[in-house]
């Protein structure tokens, strides 16, 4: 290896060597700098005669173009190099699962409720809302349930401070949504004309100290309510049947009323109904209390026993909700388990 090669040798070994840009540029400016030992060669040309210095020259001109190749080569190695260290430090790993937006649906409960009110609602039907957090006349006393009534306990619930509860069921909604019937219309009835019948379902949730399968300590009811001069039985059926139809979207349901007892209606019954194909053929299923509305019911919704007659009925949105999608268990819709609520979007 003559001189120049192993200038070449060593300056590509230098490059190699360098691992950061200003280690290059020192390397560099050994060999190409001012002083660097290229130039000092270059420089020593002068002092040779003509002949040999064109052939020197021409040596150590390659030797400098190899040189700034090698290091050219090296600049671009760690540029390359850096460029790779900062796409591997930026890098998204694209194998992680993204976040997915969910796709929100109604709960079953609450398609049960807005069916429920649209099919009342196309019966002529208002719907009315009212508290949760119930005084005791408007959830007992004013409903003929007194004090010492054996049916409260039927009706164990939660109390709040002051006498307060948690209604027990959506009847205390007759009371209180008749009585600002009663109101509104108090002119027509203080001059002997009759007022436009009461027309209602009130939807929404009650509390009991109840909980297994098919009882939650919250469940959903909806109370209905009619009243007026002419109102029977008959017309319950009707209303009811024609319900249930709608709702199961089916005609093939029959119902019956067995004879029941609730202190606020007389006669009393519970509403039972079967469908005549399906899962559930052949089988009796309670769906709802119902009955005449009792004349102290009346009296206490600021009406004449004598002249205003109904009924009212309070069904379990829950169960009809079961029926409706084949939920065994009720718990299930209270869970927020999106493995089961999921099935209903
Ligand atoms: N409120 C009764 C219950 O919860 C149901 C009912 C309502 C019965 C209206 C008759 C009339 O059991």
């Amino acid at each position: 290896m003559n001189e120049l090669e192993q200038l070449v040798h060593s300056a590509r070994a230098d490059f190699d060597a360098a691992t950061t840009p200003a280690d290059l540029e020192n390397a560099k400016a050994r060999y190409l700098g001012k002083s660097g030992r290229l130039t000092d060669l270059l420089k020593g040309l002068a002092a040779l005669p003509p002949e040999e210095k064109k052939t020197r020259g021409a040596a150590i001109n390659e030797a400098k173009q190899q040189v700034e190749a090698l290091l050219n080569a090296r600049r671009q190695a760690l540029a390359d190099a850096e460029l790779e260290r900062q796409l591997r430090a930026e890098a998204l790993d694209v194998s992680l699962p993204g976040r997915r937006r969910g796709v929100a649906g109604l709960h079953p409960v609450t398609r049960a409720m807005e069916r429920i009110e649209a099919i009342f609602g196309s019966m002529g039907f208002e719907v009315a809302d009212g508290p949760e957090i119930e005084s005791d006349w408007f959830n007992f006393t004013a409903l003929n349930t007194p004090q010492d009534h054996p049916a409260r306990s039927m009706h164990d619930t939660f109390y709040v401070e002051g006498g307060h509860l948690l209604r027990t069921h959506t009847s205390p909604m007759q009371i209180r949504h008749a009585v600002q019937h009663v109101k509104r219309h108090e002119a027509r009835l203080a001059s002997g004309l009759p007022m436009p019948d009461i027309r209602v379902i009130a939807p929404g949730r009650t509390y009991r100290v109840d909980s297994d399968a098919t009882h939650s300590p919250m469940f959903h009811q909806v109370e209905g309510l009619w009243v007026g001069q002419n109102v029977s039985f008959k017309d319950l059926k009707a209303v009811y049947v024609n319900f249930l139809q709608e709702f199961f979207e089916t005609t093939d349901i029959r119902i019956r009323f067995r004879p029941s007892y609730f202190p606020f209606t007389e006669p009393s019954a519970e509403i039972d109904m079967m469908f005549g194909s399906g899962p559930l053929k052949g089988r009796w299923l309670e769906v709802s209390g119902s009955g005449q509305v009792h004349p102290q019911v009346i009296r206490n919704m600021g009406l004449d026993p004598e002249r205003y007659i109904g009924f009212a009925f309070g069904s379990g949105i829950d169960r009809l909700a079961m029926l409706r999608y084949g939920v065994n268990d009720l718990r299930l819709f209270f869970e927020g388990d999106l493995r089961f609520l999921s099935q209903f979007r």
